[in-house]
Order: C-alpha cells, then sequence, then structure tokens
C-alpha cells in the first residue's frame, strides 16, 4: 500500500499549488493529479453538482489505486468532503482556509480572506472563523474572475491589476495585515495580489499545512513510502491538453504527458 500513488483532484490546476509542496516535502511519493478544467470554475457552481463531480473523480483516482486523495480545491472541500468521507473507504484530505495561523498572527486584529462564492457560502469556512478568529475582524472577498484568468494561460496585467485592486483595496482600508489565499488557484498570483497588498501585508498559503497533515495521516496510517520515487507522475485533465500542458510545465518545471479523460 505505501507505495501506491497520493491523488490529488481540483476544478482546474490550482492544485498544482499543493502538489509543488508535495514534491518538496515527500519526494517520494507518486502523484496522480487530476484537473477539472472542462468544468471549471467550480465556485458559482451547485453544491449538489461538485459533489458528484468530486464523487466521480475520486472513483476515477480509486481505479488509479490511490492510497490517500487530497481535495486540493476549497470549494470541493467546502462542498463535498463530508460526503466523500461518508461514502468512500480511503483517507481525504482537505482544504482549510487558513484562517487559524492569519488570527493568530495579526498584530492588527484584521485579516483578510480571498476565495470563491462556493467557499464562502459552506458551513466550513463559517465554522472555522467562528472556531478560530471570533476576536478578530475578517475581511472575505469573493474574488470572482481569478480561476477564469489562470486557467486561460495568458497575461494581461493591467485586467489583473484592476481586478486585484477592486477585491483587496477594501481590505487595507480595514487595516489588513494578513490576507489568507482561500482557493489554490491564488497562489500563482502572489506576485500581483503582493505588489497591490503591499509588504506590510502578509500573504497565507494553507499549501504547506496540507502537506504537513497529509505527511502525519500517512505515517500513521504506515503508509508513508520509504522507496526511493523516480517521479513517475500522472496527469489527467478534461480540458484543454495543449493548454494545459503548457501551464502544468511552466508551473512544475518539467515536462508532463497530460492525458485526457
Ligand atoms: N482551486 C479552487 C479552489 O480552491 C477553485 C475553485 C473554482 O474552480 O472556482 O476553490
Amino acid at each position: 500500500m505505501s507505495d501506491c500513488p497520493i491523488g490529488i483532484f481540483d476544478s482546474g490546476l490550482g492544485g498544482l499549488s499543493v502538489y509543488k509542496e508535495l514534491v518538496n516535502h515527500i519526494p517520494n511519493e507518486q502523484i496522480v493529479y487530476f484537473g477539472d478544467s472542462g468544468n471549471a470554475p467550480y465556485g458559482p457552481k451547485s453544491t449538489e453538482y461538485i459533489i458528484q463531480r468530486s464523487s466521480e473523480i475520486t472513483e476515477f483516482l480509486i481505479s488509479k489505486k490511490c492510497k490517500l486523495i487530497i481535495v486540493a480545491c476549497n470549494t470541493a472541500t467546502a462542498a463535498a468532503i463530508n460526503h466523500l468521507r461518508t461514502n468512500f473507504d480511503i483517507p481525504f484530505i482537505g482544504m482549510e482556509p487558513a484562517i487559524k495561523p492569519a488570527a493568530k498572527a495579526t498584530k492588527t486584529g484584521s485579516i483578510g480572506v480571498l476565495g470563491t462564492q462556493g467557499t464562502f457560502i459552506g458551513g466550513h469556512y463559517q465554522n472555522t472563523k467562528a472556531k478560530y478568529a471570533n476576536n478578530v475582524n475578517v475581511v472575505y472577498r469573493i474574488a470572482s474572475g481569478l480561476v477564469e484568468y489562470i486557467e486561460q494561460g495568458e497575461k494581461d496585467e493591467e485586467y489583473i491589476t484592476g481586478l486585484l485592486t477592486k477585491y483587496i483595496e477594501p481590505m487595507l482600508l480595514e487595516n489588513i495585515d494578513h490576507l489568507v489565499l482561500g482557493c489554490t488557484h491564488y497562489p500563482f498570483l502572489s506576485k500581483d495580489i503582493q505588489k497591490i497588498a503591499g509588504s506590510d501585508v502578509t500573504l497565507v498559503n494553507p499549501a504547506n499545512a496540507v502537506v504537513r497533515h497529509t505527511t502525519s495521516v500517512l505515517k500513521m496510517a504506515g503508509m508513508l513510502n520509504i522507496s526511493e520515487n523516480n517521479r513517475g507522475d500522472e496527469f489527467f485533465t478534461t480540458g484543454d491538453i495543449e493548454k494545459t500542458k503548457r501551464i502544468v510545465d511552466s508551473i512544475t518545471m518539467r515536462l508532463y504527458n497530460i492525458k485526457p479523460v
């Protein structure tokens, strides 16, 4: 079992921000990545739809012999992780909006969270906020358009600066000093976000914590791979193969053979 792969899925390419951390921290693990780019974005879609897609993707990853699945999508975690845990006999790791570390570290008593509509409407976000940020001013913004921008893979400085300014400026007026990237796509915009937020604002990316949690779950279950891995990772997409290949290669710096599903 320990030499079976870890499965990761996302509505598209955002989960690669988690993939990168996994490869850095537990390089012996082989990974099967599923990007549902053909159906992105998930953010504005119904909970039923996201549960259905997440279940279908889980079945696919189980058919690839995955030993654990990371739901590397905040939106799918919020909508579907309880359903997945109830219906499939395999460990799941979900994304937590990193409100806890941001609320702990804030000096101004004010933090910002960027995420999708689906992430904010779920009980998951409300529970995390109530549990860890009761005494903190949490300014959240549905950052529509960012997922689509990253999925499309073309740079447009003026467009993205305008969009980010609209979302982040009101947060700065509330004196935030930490900004949580509550969607796995957003770390790919870190430079643009930091430019607008300014150097006094710390960006918080939960990918690292997710990888630490994954490692301890695998260890406890005796499933951590200790033999060397020659990186036979596999990437599957429901989106455009050429575009996905270009983006995956630029993010991972490896040349991967992307497979359609
Ligand atoms: N990466 C997904 C997330 O973390 C994006 C969701 C979407 O497709 O809207 O929420």
